[in-house]
């Protein structure tokens, strides 16, 4: 084995953390732990020197002094022993404008932060090119899956068609006990609660909001473009009913929460979205399981690629964390930065009316002569033509399943629209996007 020499790794990268909670304190342990390791096989040496906490009256178990510990998390950012920046705090306030003033100090920075990166990463990164410092993010999607790599420097010459990922755990674990044990959103939510897996405030995951955020992140990276979270319209699982679960798996589908960002050559414009689809049973994603994320890019080369892991815990996202400051330390000895995605102004964000889908429709019908064609008619009038129906129950427990082929988004939401208002229709129960099968 060859050992690095003191002249080969030159002096000690010191690093200053804004944050030490389930990230960071692992980041923390293992930058301590591995120290010798890392440096034998990365070439740098790069040592903990000062942590920012909220409160410092909390107990840690840390592998470093106590005195490393501060509650002044700008005083961590200026000290003249700090050369790199780690910020997992979390949110945009402070962590914004702590980011900005290490970036303006020429010092590079390690985020895990999806908030603020989904907020205003663009900016933030056009400032760590004009410092010439890296501003590195790859836990920010995905946790522990590189992804914000891959797509930056492996795939910097591929045409991306699309990317799809599955980009929170906590709505993948819930849509995943749903469809194999057949139970009730909230009975499964209130489980996932009890067993840590989901916040007792479930919004920023079940309503999709966590993922945005993330497709606005991988939007920008894979289109080279500028996509703000709330260019992100977003569909989460709260209406989702284990039956359509059931049926879907019938007809050969999962459902899944997606975040789907995608590029119209033809409209220079990029789309950007969440929302739960039911997917091929034989798509790769299908199989991303309980609380694991994946990504799934299209490029016109490299065809289609597959990106799977832990998307959240402790362990792979400090790994992912680890991974950048070690880049980040290893430029800033050698005077480099890595790459600076360059990002272009679009035509724009495109209209989610516009896009064409396969969709998935359950109509609680009454059991007469006459009630499908009549529903039929209305699609049709609409220019959305049915791929296949099923009916299931009868009389009183009648209902309709249908797929369409893929259609005009803005028509089959008219043409629901016109079914539910049928005499003989008592329900619109269900209204999902479906990945054509082709993709599969
Ligand atoms: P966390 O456990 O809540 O830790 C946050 C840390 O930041 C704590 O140490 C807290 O101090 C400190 N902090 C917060 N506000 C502060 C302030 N104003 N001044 C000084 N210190 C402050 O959060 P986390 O789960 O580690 O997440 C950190 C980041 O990683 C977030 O951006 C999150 O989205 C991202 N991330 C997390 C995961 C995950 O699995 N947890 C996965 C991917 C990405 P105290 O310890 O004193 O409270
Ligand atoms: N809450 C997120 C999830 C993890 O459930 O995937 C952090 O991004």
């Amino acid at each position: 084995m060859t050992t690095a020499s003191a002249d080969d790794v030159g002096p000690t990268v010191r690093v200053g953390f804004l944050g030490c909670g389930t990230v960071g304190a692992e980041s923390v342990r293992i930058l301590t732990q591995r120290r010798e390791a890392i440096t034998r096989y990365s070439g740098v040496d790069v040592e903990v020197v000062r942590i920012a906490v909220r409160d410092l009256g909390v107990e840690r178990d840390l592998p470093v002094p106590d005195t490393v510990l501060t509650d002044d998390p700008a005083a961590v950012v200026a000290a003249d022993d700090i050369d790199l920046v780690v910020e997992v705090m979390g949110g945009t306030d402070p962590a914004g404008s702590l980011v900005a003033a290490a970036l303006d100090l020429s010092k590079p920075v390690v985020t895990a932060n999806k908030t603020l990166m989904a907020a205003d990463g663009p900016a933030l990164l056009d400032k760590a090119r004009a410092a010439n410092v890296d501003l590195l993010y790859e836990a920010s999607v995905g946790g522990g899956i590189p992804i914000i790599r891959p797509l930056t420097e492996t795939l910097a010459g591929e045409y991306v068609r699309r990317v799809m990922g599955i980009v929170n755990g906590t709505t993948n674990y819930i849509l995943t006990r749903m469809d194999e044990e057949g139970a009730g959103f909230d009975a499964v939510l209130a489980d996932a609660q009890a067993l840590g897996y989901a916040e007792a405030e479930p919004s920023a995951d079940v309503d999709g909001h966590d993922a945005a955020q993330k497709a606005a992140i991988l939007a920008t990276l894979a289109f080279g473009t500028r996509v703000h979270d709330t260019d992100v319209p977003t569909e989460g699982i709260r209406g989702i009913d284990a039956h359509d679960l059931g049926l879907g798996r019938r007809l050969g589908y999962v459902v899944k929460l997606l975040a789907v960002a995608e590029y119209d050559e033809a409209a220079d414009a990029v789309l950007a979205r969440v929302f739960p689809a039911m997917i091929p049973d034989s798509h790769p994603l299908a199989n991303v399981r309980l609380s694991y994320n994946a990504v799934f890019v299209e490029g016109e080369s490299a065809g289609r690629m597959m990106f799977y892991g832990h998307g959240a815990g402790a362990g792979p996202t400090a790994m992912a964390v680890v991974g950048d400051v070690v880049d980040a330390a290893r430029n800033l000895r050698q005077g480099a930065r890595g790459p600076h995605v360059s990002r272009r102004a679009l035509h724009g964000i495109k209209d989610g009316a516009d896009a064409t889908s396969q969709y998935y429709v359950r109509l609680e019908v009454e059991d007469r002569p006459g009630v499908l064609a009549e529903i039929a008619r209305a699609f049709g009038d609409h220019g959305v033509s049915l791929k296949s129906v099923l009916q299931e129950g009868r009389e009183a427990d009648a209902e309709l399943v249908m797929i369409t082929h893929a259609s005009r988004e803005a028509d089959v939401d008219a043409a629901v629209a016109v079914a539910g208002g049928l005499d003989g229709v008592e329900n619109v129960a269900a209204v999902m996007r479906v990945v054509a099968d082709e993709d599969a």
